[in-house]
């Protein structure tokens, strides 16, 4: 690192996420002083240099790439942020890991667990830190959720349940394939909802509950044939437009899981509920500043579902910004991940999710997608 202090970024893809990471790294030294490494957005990379040139001027960063492997060739660079379509995620890291680099991957891992498992091997191997952005942790209101779970106030758990609805590629002439509709791409993608929306379901899942053991799942595929953007050419939709899946966690509870993106009127619905033996919580990405509680330990008369509204100094993250009463947003969580990659710096400890972390995640994805062909219980495999 330049002066032992400076966390030289390098920075791949400049889309929906890039923007999302550059505001983070650009915020973090100022809401998080005491950290003892600041990162610099010192270049960033895309395919189009007249397109990436306008994104550098625009977000001030000093110098971009047109080619990833010039990125991660480059010396004056400690750490390289991972930014791009999914197919991109395993070639990129596996150059970054072998070139000495830290690598901030975001999710999925990858597309499949054989592109992932080598990517685990590979930061190891190197001995480099890494971490994959599943942002939704760092939201305070879940941070205090996993609060809450660890403290034991819910007893045994019986009960996961979690959605990410969204309605977006309801209509049959939306094509499939490049720029902003990789995403309905299997090649690119790896999968439908699964990969993209169910993910993060799992990933909060597992952080919460533990480890799913089993799991039984059905897919749709709503519009079987659609036009790439790129060829012109009208081929068949390879991915999973629907998943529902049920499941057993290591801890006896029982799981059950939605995603879709033809959930009429729901934009970036993620709930998840978790029902226990004395209390349940619950949290919903529309009003993500409240958690809701119910304690059946609160006197009868009283009894019933708090809404808390997770803004004061002594919860989670929340004395770094305002005051109390007062919100913070999406983009804080990618500002709080970066902070913690930042302070795993000094401790030495893992940035969790890290790359074995959520290759987990990946072996849910997997055992979904297979249980959906097999229509059998298929096992995860899961170690957690
Ligand atoms: N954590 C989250 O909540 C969250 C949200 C959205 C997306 N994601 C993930 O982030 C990743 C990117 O998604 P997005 O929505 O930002 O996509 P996007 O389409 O908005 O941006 C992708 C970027 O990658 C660039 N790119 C593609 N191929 C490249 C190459 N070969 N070399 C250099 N740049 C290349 C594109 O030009 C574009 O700038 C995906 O893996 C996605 O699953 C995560």
């Amino acid at each position: 690192m330049k002066d032992n202090k400076t966390l030289r970024i390098g920075l791949i893809g400049y889309g929906l996420m890039g923007r999302a990471h550059a505001n983070a790294y650009k915020r973090v030294g100022d809401f998080f002083p005491e950290l003892r490494y600041r990162p610099r957005l010192e270049a960033i990379c895309g395919r189009n240099q007249s397109r990436v040139n306008a994104f550098a001027e625009q977000w001030g960063v000093e110098s971009f790439e047109t080619d990833w492997n010039a990125l991660v060739a480059r010396d004056d660079i400690d750490a390289i942020d991972i930014c791009t379509p999914n197919d991109m995620h395993a070639e990129i890291a596996l150059a970054a890991a072998a070139a000495g680099k830290m690598v901030l991957c975001e999710k999925p891992l990858a597309r499949t667990v054989a592109e992932a498992q080598p990517m685990v091997e590979a930061v190891e191997k190197a001995g480099v830190k890494n971490t994959v952005w599943y942002n939704y942790r760092r939201v305070p209101a879940v941070t205090l959720a996993k609060q809450i779970v660890d403290s034991g106030k819910l007893g045994k758990i019986f009960h996961f349940r979690s959605n990410f609805l969204q309605d977006w590629t309801i209509n049959p002439e939306l094509p499939q394939g490049g720029e902003g509709l990789w995403r309905l791409d299997h090649q690119v993608a790896g999968s439908g909802v699964t990969g993209d929306l169910l993910a993060h379901c799992i990933d909060a899942a597992m952080w919460l509950n533990g480890g799913i053991k089993d799991v039984s799942a059905v897919t749709a595929t709503f519009v079987k044939e659609r036009t790439h953007q790129l060829t012109g050419d009208v081929q068949k939709v390879g991915i999973d437009d629907a998943c529902i899946f049920h499941c057993h966690f290591d801890n006896g509870s029982l799981g059950l899981f939605e995603a879709t993106r033809y959930a009429r009127g729901h934009k970036a619905l993620f709930t998840f509920e978790i029902n226990g033996e004395h209390a349940s919580i619950r949290w919903d990405l529309h009003d993500m500043t409240r958690l809701e509680y119910f304690d059946h330990d609160d006197q009868s008369v009283v009894r019933g579902w708090r809404s808390i509204h997770v803004s004061d100094s002594d919860q989670p993250y929340m004395d770094r910004w305002w005051i109390p009463g007062t919100s913070i947003g999406y983009e804080h969580t990618f500002v709080h991940q970066v902070a913690d990659f930042l302070k795993s710096l000094e401790t030495g400890e893992p940035c969790s999710p890290t790359f074995a972390d959520a290759l987990e995640t990946q072996k849910v994805c997997e055992a979904v997608l297979r249980s959906s062909e097999s229509k059998s219980w298929e096992d995860t495999g899961v170690t957690w």
